[in-house]
């Protein structure tokens, strides 16, 4: 089965069981800073599993495109992507426990479905944990559908608790599915979870019930929902027999390529990592709302992953300039499902090249910088790098420690690696403050402010086509309890003249004390009316539309305030270039 038979089938079976097929979300948040990426199916409904209504039901389907670097030193093991597409079924406070469960067991077994052999399914379900109770109910559900007792195992909050994704959001137990692919067990131990590949997990399904509080506490949501994850390459592997997900779609063209520009007919975890790597960052800068390389946020994740492509090429002896012809292959095997990547092409090439080059110009000053140290390193009698020094390197001129380590090594010398490690901890510590303190706020705890400045998004949207015209454009959107962030198409900097007009304008519809009406219409009906909306792709049948007074209407989930007079005083605080052809407006409401 191939990815997008599997995709296909999943949405035609939810589908079948009333869900409406939703896909198409960012794989950058809107709207919602509390996070960097996408990574998981769920992240864009946070909203609606706190209750907000979505406009096209209760039982919602999709493919979602996710990014998670957390275990990026995992990737070239035989799971693990920093970029992968999840398929996902939800219930927004309609069906629960029984009716996912069954239908999941459905799917995985129906011979019209993906006909696993039912004996080979094992499952876990939460244990219970604190003030948190067992969850008898899914295991009670698993024996009627035919799991029986010894298949059926209980985990606390590690292995069988899902989110909040966020500091604050929602979450609850989950129940995972694994199928055993009939190797030895690796020991006593060995149960579905265990690394040891002989279980595979093909899908989650949480029961979010609960919300976790700014206190730490979990509180019962009014609404219970159910969120589902099945990762598309993980399974597609699985039913193909593969031992990798490196053996199917997109992987089999790259890795054939790199093995050629390499010179090798033998697969390394290099060969892994450069594919993996690739293929995420050309879906970061494809990405309608995609972001560029920089030293901050997303854009620093996705040098990250530049430079480690370029480092491992290297390893491998990749002549230069090979990031263009690998990521061409990705747009070329995945254009077809995001148009995206074809849309944006030009862009993507620009950009990895751009940066290959800065990375080269990076090594040679990091190298100068090496030699010029290197008479006094050798006066070290150990023939020892202090930790501290190779962590300036890095720091300073975004010089790789495995560099310094091979150039110490061809000096003979070598590097205080745990010297470097703490370094690097104690640096990462202090910038993990400051994030979680700019991230503090968000959507995922639906927090007053926040909607406010969603609000306060639609009117300053309205008024910059009014001054500047309707050639802007929303690309992106992001928003903190601190501040919002507005990134729109147009092509020079705003004058101070326009900047007062648009402040004015935005700030005469909140001193109008306008009400925020909101209503459900086809994507048709409201395109007639006139609102905003340039997201088309992404629309189901039914959509909200808000309107605010004379002033604004516009497609959008939601949240809104009711009345503009909740607002208080909008200004302006910054207005730039956020890259080629687009502004970005930082504001605020005094
Ligand atoms: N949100 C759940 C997961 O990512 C389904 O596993």
């Amino acid at each position: 089965m191939t990815e997008r038979e599997l995709v296909d089938l999943y949405i035609k079976f939810f589908q079948s069981k009333g869900h409406k097929n939703i896909t198409g979300a960012s794989i950058i948040p809107e709207n919602d800073s509390t996070i960097l990426f996408t990574p998981a199916g769920m992240q864009p409904l946070v909203p609606y599993l706190l209750g907000e209504k979505h406009p096209q039901g209760d039982r919602l389907v999709d493919v979602q495109k996710c990014i998670r670097t957390g275990d990026i030193e995992e990737v070239g093991d035989a799971t693990h992507l920093t970029f992968f597409r999840m398929l996902g079924n939800w219930s927004l406070g309609g069906y629960f426990k029984k009716e996912a469960i069954q239908w999941s067991w459905e799917f995985l077994t129906g011979k019209q479905w993906l006909g696993f052999n039912p004996e080979k399914i094992s499952v876990t379900v939460f244990a219970g944990e604190g003030d948190i109770p067992a969850d008898e109910e899914a295991a009670k559900i698993w024996l009627e559908v035919g799991v029986p007792e010894e298949r059926i195992y209980s985990f606390g909050m590690k292995d069988n608790w899902w989110g909040p994704t966020g500091a604050t959001g929602p979450c609850g137990p989950d129940t995972e599915m694994f199928f055993d692919t009939g190797k030895e067990p690796c020991g006593d131990l060995c149960k579905p979870g265990c690394s040891c590949g002989k279980y595979f997990e093909v899908w989650n399904d949480v029961f979010m019930e609960y919300r976790k509080t700014e206190t730490g506490t979990y509180e019962p949501l009014a609404q219970k929902n159910v969120d589902t994850g099945m990762g598309v390459e993980r399974t597609v592997a699985m039913l193909g027999g593969c031992s990798t997900v490196y053996e199917i779609g997109v992987f089999v063209p790259l890795s054939k390529r790199i093995r050629e520009l390499a010179g090798t007919t033998e697969t390394t975890k290099s060969e892994k990592v450069i594919s993996d790597h690739i293929r995420s960052a050309t879906h970061i800068l494809g990405d309608d709302q995609g972001v560029t390389p920089s030293n901050v946020d997303q854009g620093y994740v996705l040098r990250r992953l530049i430079r480690l492509t370029i480092r491992h090429g290297m390893k491998l002896n990749i002549p230069k300039g090979f990031l263009g012809e690998l990521s061409s292959i990705v747009i070329e095997a995945e254009g077809q499902e995001y148009p995206e990547l074809i849309r944006n092409k030009a862009l993507i090439l620009d950009e990895l090249e751009r940066e290959e080059k800065l990375f080269g110009e990076t090594l040679i000053a990091g190298m100068k910088q090496f030699n010029k140290m290197l008479p006094n390193l050798l006066k070290n009698p150990n023939k020892v790098i202090a930790g501290r020094l190779a962590f300036k390197l890095y720091d300073t001129f975004g010089f790789p420690v495995e560099l310094t380590a091979d150039l110490a090594a061809e000096n003979g010398m070598t590097i205080d690696i745990d010297g470097y490690n703490k370094a690097f901890e104690k640096h990462r510590e202090l910038s993990k403050k400051g994030a979680d303190k700019k991230f503090k706020g968000g959507l995922a705890d639906n927090s007053e402010m926040v909607t406010k400045l969603h609000t306060v998004t639609h009117l300053l949207h309205a008024a910059l086509r009014k001054v500047l015209g309707d050639s802007v454009q929303q690309k992106g959107s992001n928003i903190t309890a601190e501040r919002l962030r507005f990134d729109f198409l147009f092509g020079e900097k705003m004058t101070d003249e326009q900047k007062k007009q648009v402040e004015e304008l935005v700030n005469k519809a909140i001193n109008d004390k306008v009400s925020v009406e909101v209503q459900e219409m086809s994507p048709d009906q409201a395109e007639r009316l006139g609102a905003l909306g340039f997201f088309k792709d992404k629309y189901g049948d039914v959509v909200k539309v808000y309107t605010i007074g004379e002033y604004s209407i516009e497609i959008c989930g939601g949240p809104h305030v009711e009345n503009t007079s909740e607002l208080g005083r909008f200004r302006i605080a910054s207005e730039k270039s956020s890259s080629r052809g687009v502004r970005r407006i930082k504001a605020v409401i005094d």
